[in-house]
């Protein structure tokens, strides 16, 4: 059962934390939470210690979501692993996220994601536009199914 919505200043945004204090193992929960499974803790870790920006929002001491830019630091960035603890959906946390994240790029040439399967919209609801121009080397049929015009 979902918590009740919680007023905005409940919630802590941490930018940038010393990912080696971070819970890599609860992170990975956080992953499975979603049906992401396929990361270990330690790959979490290290792919999280690349890129300029990292958010991560706790409810008192429990980390609930958070989200990641992907980038060279200057030209081209991407958000990704935007993820909210499935018990605190709904409340705009995943927005905050993501406009955190996107407020950060803003002297970038390029900023870009990719929707997982059915969040389109969620981004679309957040202003982001769909880019006709994107393409992708399918890493396996799936991708190519969830991904793709021919899937
Ligand atoms: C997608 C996700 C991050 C959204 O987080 P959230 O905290 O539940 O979303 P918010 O409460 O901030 O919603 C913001 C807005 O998007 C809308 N929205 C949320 N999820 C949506 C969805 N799946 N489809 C369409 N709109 C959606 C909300 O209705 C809300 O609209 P409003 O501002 O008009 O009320 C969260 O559902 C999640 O972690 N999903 C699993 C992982 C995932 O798919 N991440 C994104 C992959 S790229």
């Amino acid at each position: 059962m979902p918590n009740k919505v919680l007023a905005p200043q409940s919630f802590i945004y941490k930018v940038n934390p010393d990912l080696g204090e971070l819970d890599w193992n609860h992170i990975c929960e956080l992953f499975a939470s979603v049906n992401w499974r396929t990361r270990t803790a330690e790959e979490l870790k290290k792919a999280f210690s690349t890129g300029s920006w990292k958010i991560f929002v706790y409810k008192d001491d429990q980390l609930i979501g958070f989200g990641r830019t992907i980038d060279d630091g200057r030209y081209y960035a991407m958000l990704g692993d935007v993820i909210v603890d499935p018990d605190f959906q709904g409340q705009g946390l995943g927005k905050e996220i993501v406009n955190r994240l996107n407020a950060l790029l803003q002297d970038y040439h390029f900023v870009t994601l990719t929707a997982a399967p059915g969040k389109g919209d969620f981004y679309t609801s957040l202003g982001w536009k769909k880019q006709t121009t994107a393409y992708i080397w399918p890493q396996g049929p799936k991708q190519l199914r969830q991904h793709t015009a021919e899937g």
